[in-house]
């Protein structure tokens, strides 16, 4: 290597150690002097939300690549609305039911699951259910549901889009398998 080129990787080397080292105070320094207002009622920066809605649609469809659906059924729809009832509906509502009030103040707000859930596949429904969402409140079900559980979940979380206030209010919150705790 010539003593010029030498210099110059010699150069950059010391940038990008300066650059690392600045970022770091700068993260010790958010971390550590409260600047950062983490409060839930002021929303995310606009090009911090869609740092985190992109990783999270991203890193939820690649996950669910591997889930392997079984084919959904009547029954395990059947199976599935209580559970929908007693766990997720407080936060994501129903056909003619809205979210509880406090569900309103959660920031991200949980959304209203009709609206949105043909946006997603029965894979990836099944893979947030069960894993949840960090950081979020969206919840884990997998260390306390089994497999199964959850895709009768996931089977009736399918069908809300096109379902009658009548149909949801027809399913029973009282019987089947899940019992409130
Ligand atoms: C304590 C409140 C809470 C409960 C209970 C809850 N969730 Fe969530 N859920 C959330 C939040 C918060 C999000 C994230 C919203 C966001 O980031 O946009 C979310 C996101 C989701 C999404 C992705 C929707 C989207 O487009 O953003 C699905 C699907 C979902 N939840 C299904 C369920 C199911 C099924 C259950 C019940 C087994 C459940 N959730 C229970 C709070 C909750």
């Amino acid at each position: 290597m010539q003593p010029k080129t030498r210099h110059l990787a010699l150069g950059a080397v010391i940038g990008v150690l300066a650059f690392i080292l600045i970022a770091l105070v700068v993260v010790i320094w958010v971390a550590y002097s409260g600047a950062y207002n983490v409060s839930a009622t002021q929303g995310h920066l606009p090009f911090v939300r869609w740092t985190l809605e992109t990783t999270m649609k991203n890193s939820i469809s690649d996950r669910a690549e591997s889930v392997q659906a079984p084919s959904l059924s009547e029954s395990m729809v059947t199976a599935g609305a209580t559970p929908y009832k007693s766990m997720c509906a407080h936060c994501h509502g129903g056909p003619g039911e809205e979210q509880s009030e406090w569900a309103s103040g959660m920031l991200p707000e949980p959304p209203h699951l009709p609206d949105v859930i043909s946006e997603w596949k029965p894979s990836e429904v099944f893979w947030l259910a069960k894993h949840g969402m960090r950081m979020s409140g969206m919840p884990a079900f997998g260390p306390t549901h089994s497999d199964d559980e959850i895709w009768n979940i996931t089977a009736f979380v399918m069908q809300l889009p096109g379902m009658t206030e009548e149909t949801y209010a027809s399913f029973d919150t009282e019987s089947s398998g899940e019992h409130g705790h």
